[in-house]
């Protein structure tokens, strides 16, 4: 949460700044913020609530003279509301200094006490402002920025990305982290700093992601990464392998539709070297390859559709490696006594790599002596490098704060996991694993297929836009697909929507079916499970009889469901475990339509942010 970027070169900062902004927007958009300093120690800030484009109109009307250093801020709110005051940068050394902040101070009221004790006056209702204040006052004991921030981590509890520039340096920027991302970019003559690299990728594909409890000074020719006790720190430089380009919108209407779009590709990239002759290649596991040996049992971590995802994993690998798994929101499993040893592997899944949930619960799993290994799409960050393996999927960035793309690539990766694992263990044989590998092969074209369903699904949003509650059924690998069909509603289209086991039905749900209702329902090929099928179609009787709006998310094809089903979106023939993939592509695109339908911004949906990087 929060989107943080930094700038030291020879150019004016602020197109840098309001152009990373732009592409950080998705990590908040309550308020937006920068502050420039130039040459001769001029420092101008501005920052408005509302989303970047009221701050981008401000600075048009009154212009704010530009300078070669700068920091910006987009909020998502914590502590006080989205007002222009709590905005940031805040200030501090009487107005010398300006910090931003992405994260939670968890022991602000203390320090706020003792600043207030001191004199010191707040103007916001944010624990960034206490950051603020106490870095201006050692900068006034030290004369250092570097220095100065250094001194005031120490005292800091909880989250933090902090960035700051000060008057009498120009041509420095600071930043520290605790718990929350940044990554530093690195340019001819100027640096960057980023809460990811779409902050910078427009202008260096060149990054250095910054570990945990470490500090960085940029200055245009130089770049110091220090720990928190002042030891100088090695980066490692990466390069994105992905351009600018990719973080645009092209011509789609949406970042959500683009996306969506990119389901085929996802797919193809997360396989793409990672099949040779028949058997899954995953070199990444190399340097733990002895301890999975070992395991028996593992557990998966993740929240919101990684969570879902990683449900669908869990059929595969149990099918595949036979290995119990269990699947745990990873907030829940933090905040418990969770039996782990070092015969369990957490597999951790996260799009962005920084949700705080999951980290949280990676740290608590490697210190209870467990491995971990995270299926992260973006390259650096947190979670992949903390954890002792990882498995990018290589789906691109995602901008819309609804996953997409994310999901379907990150099934991949699992079912690429379990089949090697059923290789080490010899639990699958030889020739059937070739076969899945061969359909994940042909996974792309047939979405391509599935996404030629988009006018049936915009006439059905259509047609629903007046709908208060939507309900959704799968069993076995339908079942995630429910769930998360589900999610993407509530997020998107602020409908109540919930995600069933069909096989729960009768054991309460079934009373929410009253005439009219409509209900989703992930029907199973008849060629995978013919028991499983002919279940589901029961299910579609029984809420039918109710009078339930049946809409099916059935093969094409299938005859069985015709009858009872008021709607069939039909999806290609595949083998069982491929099905939950290209079924969740119409839901996606269901909640996307309804949304639009509504008038609702597809990107950027009420209260919620990207990257969850606060608990
Ligand atoms: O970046 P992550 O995959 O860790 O994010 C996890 C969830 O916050 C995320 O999937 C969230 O549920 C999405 N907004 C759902 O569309």
């Amino acid at each position: 949460m929060c989107g943080i970027v930094g700038y030291v070169g020879d150019r004016g900062s602020l197109d840098v700044l309001l152009g990373g902004l732009g592409r950080l927007e998705y990590r908040g958009y309550d308020s937006a913020g920068v502050a420039v300093l130039d040459a001769e120690g001029h420092l101008g800030t501005r920052k408005r609530a509302g989303r970047l484009s009221v701050l981008a109109d401000n600075l048009i009307a009154e212009p704010l003279p530009d300078g070669a250093t700068g920091i910006g801020h987009t909020r998502w709110a914590t502590h006080g509301g989205p007002t222009d005051g709590n905005a940031h940068p805040h200030l501090g050394d009487d107005g010398k200094l300006a910090l931003i902040h992405n994260g939670i101070i968890e022991n602000f009221a203390e320090l706020k006490a003792e600043l207030l004790a001191q004199g010191d006056e707040f103007t916001s209702e944010t624990d960034t402002e206490v950051a603020a204040l106490l870095v201006g006052r050692a900068y006034r004991e030290t004369g250092d920025l570097t220095e100065a921030l250094r001194r005031v981590v120490a005292r800091l509890e909880g989250a933090f990305t902090l960035l700051a520039v000060h008057r009498d340096q120009p041509g420095v920027v600071v930043g520290a982290r605790r718990n929350s991302p940044l990554v530093i970019g690195l340019g001819e003559g100027e640096n960057f700093l980023g809460s990811d690299v779409a902050a910078f990728v427009e202008h260096t594909r060149r990054f250095v992601a910054i570990g945990q409890d470490q500090i960085v000074t940029i200055r245009p020719d130089s770049v110091e990464i220090s720990d928190f006790d002042g030891n100088a720190v090695e980066g490692e430089e990466s390069e994105v392998s992905w351009d600018a380009s990719a973080a645009e919108k092209g011509g789609w209407s949406s970042f959500m539709a683009k996306e969506i779009s990119e389901e085929p590709e996802a797919v193809r990239n997360t396989l793409l070297g990672r099949v040779h002759d028949g058997r899954v290649v995953l070199p990444e596991l190399d340097g733990i390859a002895e301890v999975l040996a070992g395991i028996d049992r593992i557990v998966v971590l993740g929240a919101g559709t990684a969570s879902y995802s990683g449900l669908l994993g869990k059929y595969a690998l149990e099918e595949w490696a036979r290995i119990p798994v269990e699947v745990e929101l990873a907030h829940e499993f933090h905040y418990r006594s969770p039996v782990v040893n070092e015969r369990t592997l957490i597999v951790s899944i996260s799009q962005s790599g920084e949700t705080m949930d999951t980290l949280l619960a990676v740290r608590e799993a490697a210190r209870l002596g467990a491995k971990t290994l995270s299926i992260c799409n973006t390259q650096g960050a947190t979670i992949a490098r903390e954890s002792d393996a990882v498995i990018y999927t290589h789906a691109g960035p995602e901008v819309a704060v609804a996953s997409t793309k994310a999901f379907v690539a990150q099934a991949v990766a699992l079912y690429l996991l379990g089949l090697w694992f059923a290789q080490l263990r010899g639990s699958v044989p030889a020739e059937r694993i070739a076969g899945v590998l061969d359909d994940l092969s042909h996974l792309p074209e047939q979405f391509q297929e599935v996404l030629g369903v988009e006018e049936q699904i915009r006439t059905l949003a259509r047609w629903m836009s007046d709908t208060r509650a939507v309900l959704f059924l799968g069993r076995n690998v339908g079942y995630p697909v429910a769930l998360e069909g589900a999610l993407k509603l509530k997020e998107l289209a602020y409908i109540h929507a919930e995600g069933f086991a069909a096989g729960e039905l009768k054991h309460g749900p079934i009373a929410l079916i009253e005439p009219g209702q409509p209900v989703f329902v992930v029907v199973p090929s008849p060629r995978g499970s013919a028991k499983l099928h002919s279940k589901v179609v029961s299910n579609i009787q029984e809420i039918r009889a109710r009078g339930a709006r049946v809409i099916a998310i059935a093969e094409k094809g299938d005859a069985a469901v015709l009858p009872y089903a008021d709607e069939v979106i039909p999806i290609p023939l595949v083998s069982p475990f491929l099905e939950p993939l290209l079924a969740v592509a119409p839901l996606q695109m269901f909640a996307l339509e309804l949304a639009a339908a509504k008038g609702l911004d597809v990107d950027k949906p009420r209260n919620l942010a990207k990257s969850v990087t606060v608990e």
